[in-house]
């Protein structure tokens, strides 16, 4: 493909930040435009239908703004509007968080693999349903965990209240005997070091460099220019934590979307 100008991503909040995290480091020098929805924060507990609309007024935003490549930085916008945004907007190239990291599964050897979503995420069964369509033996085991995001938006990361959370989330039957764990929401990479403390001989699946190398894939674009951020509600404390947890100081501009 040509012509690409700028990638946009987009999340609900913090999430998002992981996967354009690891593509700062493949495609350091590309333009890149971020917008964090966290007026309608979390996602991952609103309805197919609001997703849907939330995601298509950012799309048009990223798109005004000149990109042309659109990661869907968000697994419960990935699943819920992933194929609605790609039929509105053919003119532009979507990656979204999800297609990478199935191909990546689909490639394992037979093994039972743990997978923490938000509902919105583990509802659709998006990963299992791609997942059996390449005909994969990899045996997934999808947990909803909602109270995950709200944990890392306000700021408890490294308090051990995010690991203690997390541990119960495990000891659910079905992450019983999981070989690969996958952190199927863009939050949860923040969780690596809780779950390293929780889980032992379990690989952790490093969705967001996966995710990164697919979108490299597709930049055929020029190496200029830096990032910009956007958000549709402005609060301490998400701008204490984008500079604490991912360094980025940068001017939050707020522009509000009508969905
Ligand atoms: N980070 C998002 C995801 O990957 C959304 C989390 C949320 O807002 O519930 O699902």
């Amino acid at each position: 493909m040509s012509g690409i100008q700028k990638i946009g991503l987009f999340d609900s909040g913090l999430g998002g930040l992981t996967v354009l995290r690891a593509l700062n480091k493949i495609l350091p020098g590309v333009p890149k435009v971020y917008y964090g929805d966290t007026l309608h924060l979390p996602y991952g507990d609103k309805s197919d239908a609001a997703i849907i609309g939330y995601s298509t007024a950012i799309v048009q935003f990223l798109k005004d703004e000149g990109c042309q490549l659109i990661v869907i930085a968000c697994n419960s916008a990935s699943a819920a509007a992933g194929k609605a945004l790609v039929e509105q907007f053919p003119e532009l190239t979507f990656i979204n968080v999800i297609d990478p990291v199935v191909d990546y599964l689909a490639a394992l050897p037979p093994q039972k693999v743990g997978l923490l979503g938000t509902r919105a995420t583990v509802r659709s069964g998006a990963y299992s349903q791609k997942l059996a369509a390449k005909n994969s033996e990899v045996e997934l085991h999808a947990l909803a965990t909602p109270l995950l995001v709200p944990l890392i938006e306000d700021g408890f990361l490294g308090t051990g209240i995010d690991a203690s959370v997390l541990a119960h989330y495990l000891k659910d039957p079905a992450m019983k005997g999981i070989t690969s764990l996958v952190p199927g929401c863009t939050h949860y990479p923040l969780l690596e070091e809780a779950a390293a403390s929780i889980l032992s001989g379990v690989h952790w699946v490093d969705a967001p460099s996966i995710v990164a190398q697919a979108v490299a894939k597709h930049w055929t674009g020029e190496h200029s220019e830096g990032n910009a951020f956007y958000l549709s509600d402005r609060t301490d404390n998400f701008l204490r934590l984008a500079e604490k947890t991912f360094g980025i100081d940068a001017q939050w501009e707020l522009v509000r979307l009508e969905d």
